[in-house]
């Protein structure tokens, strides 16, 4: 399968205010950033559109955002990261609003191949994440050209991610991808159609809900599907054992019944965890020093919740 989406090889971004959404929700630690490989990942399309003469407006969430716009996740860590990597100057925009005054001066003010960072899309709350018309409009308004090159996002029908192409199209611009979705895409097609076997797949996350498709097709094309992650539980409370406190997703049970069922009947192995680290509860902060205690999946204490695979299933 290759790649049948435009590019930003497709495009032109000389003198163009080009809209890109990236994926810089990188993991911090006291406002410092502790692993800059999505910011790397980036470089190669933003270094595209510099090389062009292209106006690179930047945007990204960051975190989850749970109780509204705050400095602890602004993305002022990773504009000053992100200058560093290009050695050229980004201009940040530190406004909350993301759009707006602050946003369009900004971009107002850009010469060709500068770059411009707007703040955390998430800090729009339910506008970015329920895909609302009017910031998914304002995002557009900057911009004549929209690259996605966000691999980690694509799968969320958010305003930055989804609701902004059409307001792009609308005015009769472009969206393509990114060299990063570019890669990733080719490199996923590739592994789904026509795999090196044995065809080991291996999925985590926290919630069964977002991977139904996922699950139930990789069953067909995979010789073996591990799933590690938050998501094991719910399987495992589907297979009846005692899950404790354990994140699950009760609506989902049938569905893991489904796809065991599936497994066996298509002569797939379908691994779950044997054995849990569980905590008494998360830490506060989240990187605080916890006790832990192993339990086999089979014995698991009703007031523990797991956390992680413990040492036999990763043996
Ligand atoms: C990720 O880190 O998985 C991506 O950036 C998506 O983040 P999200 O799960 O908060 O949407």
């Amino acid at each position: 399968m290759g790649l049948n989406k435009k590019s930003v090889d497709d495009i032109n971004a000389k003198g163009k205010r080009v809209l890109v959404r990236c994926d810089f929700n990188v993991p911090l630690k006291n406002g410092e950033i502790t692993d800059d490989t999505r910011i790397v990942a980036a470089l190669p399309t933003i270094k595209k559109l510099i090389g062009d003469g292209g106006k690179v407006i930047l945007c990204s969430h960051l975190g989850k955002v749970k109780n509204g716009p705050n400095e602890g996740e602004s993305l002022a860590p990773v504009a000053k990261r992100l200058s560093e990597k290009l050695g050229k100057e980004v201009t940040f925009v530190a406004d909350y609003n993301v759009t707006g005054e602050a946003a369009t001066k900004a971009v107002e003010n850009m010469k060709e191949g500068d770059v411009v960072l707007l703040q955390n899309t998430r800090f729009r709350g339910a506008e970015e994440t329920k895909n609302g018309e009017e910031f998914s409009k304002e995002l557009a308004d900057l911009a004549d050209l929209y690259v996605c090159d966000a691999f980690g996002s694509s799968h969320r029908a958010h305003a930055s991610v989804a609701g902004v192409t059409k307001f792009i199209t609308a005015k009769g611009g472009q969206n393509v991808v990114g060299y990063l979705m570019e890669k990733e895409i080719n490199f996923l097609g590739k592994a789904v159609e026509d795999p090196v076997r044995p065809f080991v797949a291996i999925l985590g996350g926290a919630k069964v809900a977002d991977k139904l498709n996922v699950i139930s097709n990789l069953l067909e094309k995979c010789d073996t599907l591990i799933i590690g992650g938050g998501m094991a539980y719910t399987f495992l409370k589907a297979q009846g054992y005692e899950i404790g406190k354990s994140l699950v997703d009760d609506t989902k049970i049938d569905y893991c019944k489904e796809m065991m069922e599936k497994a066996e009947k298509l002569g797939k192995k379908l691994l779950l965890p044997v054995d849990s680290v569980t905590i008494a509860d998360f830490p506060n902060p989240i990187d605080a020093p916890v006790e832990v205690q192993v339990y086999d999946v089979t014995n698991m204490p009703a007031d523990r919740e797991g956390c992680d695979i413990g040492p036999k299933t990763a043996a």
